[in-house]
């Protein structure tokens, strides 16, 4: 029986890793900071499948809270074998009109808590010669999009690089890239996203589907979805200018603040 360990595992990307890695029969740790809803996925998760799933309410934008997932991914006793960094969130607006505070907050969640969670899990898989790691980046970390678009640069460069380094060790480490995907993301943001065409929007759970594909095939890199392999493929061709001003606006549409 192995566990896995999913940060915002709540909605969206996470909730479907949760559906399909409990379908597989892999115990779970599910994170998120909403108590209340965490205890209900748990709960039916656990009825559907059979599988043991606990819950850890930790905000990973506060060190009590990283710490608190790293002491969990550190337990010799109740290995981890695998990770799925994914909580993650937009903030709303575009440079300036964010403040510095939401910024920061943006980096720790995305950056900082998956250097340390990465990190804690990563020492205990290498003794035991085995285990894998998916932190969830996006399309947008390959074009300029604010903080967002940066941090997600940086899960890709931190997770690939670590991927080198711990090569043959028997940990993976593989970057997962999606666009844009149907969840609570753009709402909770504030984000309209009515230039987004119906045919750029993935389901989730197909999504999920693809990574562990990847993963299992030994990638270092997931995008998942043909369509957003030739887009990726495409933009590293056009010019950076036009490529930096229809990244920089698709689904970026702000409401009031
Ligand atoms: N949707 C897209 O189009 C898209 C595309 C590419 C990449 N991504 C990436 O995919 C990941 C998941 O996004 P999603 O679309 O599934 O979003 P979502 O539906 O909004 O779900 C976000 C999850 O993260 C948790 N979360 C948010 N802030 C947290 C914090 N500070 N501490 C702990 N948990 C936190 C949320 O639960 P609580 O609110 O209870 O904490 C929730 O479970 C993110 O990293 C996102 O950047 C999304």
């Amino acid at each position: 029986m192995t566990t896995v360990l999913i940060t915002g595992a709540t909605a969206g990307i996470g909730a479907a890793f949760a559906r399909r890695l409990a379908g597989d029969g892999h115990d779970l740790v599910l994170v998120a900071r909403d108590e209340e809803r965490l205890g209900r996925h748990a709960t039916e998760l656990h009825d559907r499948h059979g599988v043991e799933v606990e819950v850890l309410a930790a905000d990973l934008s506060q060190d009590k809270g990283i710490e608190a997932v790293e002491e969990r991914l550190r337990d010799r006793e109740r290995p981890v074998h695998l990770l799925v960094n994914n909580a993650g969130f937009g903030n709303k607006g575009s440079y300036l009109e964010v403040s510095l505070a939401d910024e920061l907050k943006m980096l720790k969640v995305h950056c900082e808590a998956v250097l340390r969670l990465t990190s804690a899990a990563a020492e205990g898989m290498r003794e035991r010669k085995r285990g894998a790691v998916i932190n969830v980046a996006s399309v947008a970390a390959f074009v300029p999009r604010g903080t967002y678009g940066a941090s997600k640069s940086w899960v890709v460069q931190f997770t690939q690089g670590a991927a080198r380094d711990l090569a043959g060790s028997g940990v993976r480490l593989m970057a997962l890239c999606p666009g844009f995907v149907r969840t609570e993301f753009h709402q909770r943001a504030g984000m309209g996203t009515d230039n987004v065409p119906g045919w750029l929007w993935l389901d989730a759970d197909k999504v999920v589907t693809a990574a562990l594909r990847d993963l299992s095939q030994g990638k270092t890199l997931s995008v998942p979805d043909p369509r957003y392999k030739a887009m990726t493929g495409l933009m590293k061709l056009a010019p950076r200018r036009v490529v930096s001003r229809a990244s920089s606006t698709t689904g970026r549409k702000y409401g009031p603040k």
